[in-house]
């Protein structure tokens, strides 16, 4: 089969499917499939692709038609500039964290904070860790989940992008006892009941662990702001990722717990997306 020929089955089959961005999506199928790249399957559309590619192609084309994400075909997800291995084991990595981590990493320069710890909580395939330990000079980084097989995905992204971070497998903060400079959390944070509602890629495919936050998707958050303060320097901050409509009950909750907003950061959708809170 040539290559123009695979690639215009590969769309129209996705597009049948209902899959976004058909065309450019069997382009990149067809690189993980064939070593082919999309500006070689343009440049040379007559070139053959022998029994093996083809069936690798039409097999990778299968599985995204059947709703498994791209990530978890190709095994990874770009973050921060940096490619992550991710599994079926790990949220993939969201471009709306990337303001979180941002946020993180201006706050450790505008304080310079030269030997603290910073920790992240819920680390799954450890791109928030992973992206400090390289940004923040002079940071010494934890990170911690409750799960032992995301947490051996975190530890080889760690070697992938030689970031030194120490994993700790554990409930929230219970494992850890400080004290942190600067605490990251992108917690599960969807309310049960929308788990059915959401796109059968997220639905069936990111681990629920990784989803359902209780009933009003703040459970996790409600134990760790109840906890933090225990674990953070006098000047640390909480930085945490939430869900839309959430800023409201998050901020009571901090109150609640002697803790203050300090600044609330949009998505690029206008919603508040990360909320950083201190101490009082
Ligand atoms: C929404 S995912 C975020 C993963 C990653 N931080 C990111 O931003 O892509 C939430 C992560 O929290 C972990 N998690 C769930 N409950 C936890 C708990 N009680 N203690 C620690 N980690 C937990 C899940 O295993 C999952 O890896």
């Amino acid at each position: 089969m040539r290559v123009d020929a695979a690639v215009a089955w590969g769309a129209s089959r996705l597009t049948e499917a209902g899959v976004e961005a058909p065309r450019r999506t069997a382009l990149w199928l067809l690189e993980h499939a064939a070593d082919i790249t999309p500006t070689a399957a343009v440049a040379y559309p007559e070139r053959l692709l022998d029994e093996g590619e083809r069936a690798a192609f039409e097999a990778a084309v299968e599985r995204r038609a059947s709703g498994v994400p791209l990530q978890h075909i190709v095994g990874e997800q770009e973050f921060h500039g940096l490619a992550f291995e991710v599994t079926p084991a790990v949220l993939i990595p969201r471009a709306e964290t990337e303001i979180l981590v941002e946020s993180a990493i201006a706050r450790w320069r505008e304080r310079a904070g030269n030997g603290k710890w910073i920790v992240d909580v819920g680390t799954g395939s450890g791109c928030i860790p992973v992206v400090l330990a390289r940004e923040c000079a002079g940071a010494r980084v934890a990170a911690v989940d409750v799960s032992a097989p995301a947490l051996e995905v975190a530890r080889r992204n760690a070697i992938r992008h030689s970031a030194d971070v120490h994993f700790v497998t554990g409930d929230l903060l219970s494992a850890v006892s400080g004290p942190f400079a600067v605490v990251t959390a992108n917690l599960p944070y969807i309310p049960d009941g929308d788990i059915p509602e959401l796109q059968r890629e997220v639905r069936d495919h990111d681990p629920r662990l990784a989803l359902a936050g209780g009933p009003d998707g703040l459970d996790l958050y409600r134990r760790m702001l109840a906890d933090v303060s225990r674990v953070l320097t006098p000047d640390g901050a909480l930085f945490c990722e939430i869900g839309a409509g959430q800023a409201e009950a998050y901020s009571r909750i901090a109150a609640e717990h002697g803790l203050r907003l300090v600044e609330s950061l949009d998505d690029h959708a206008g919603i508040p997306r990360v909320m950083v809170v201190e101490r009082r």
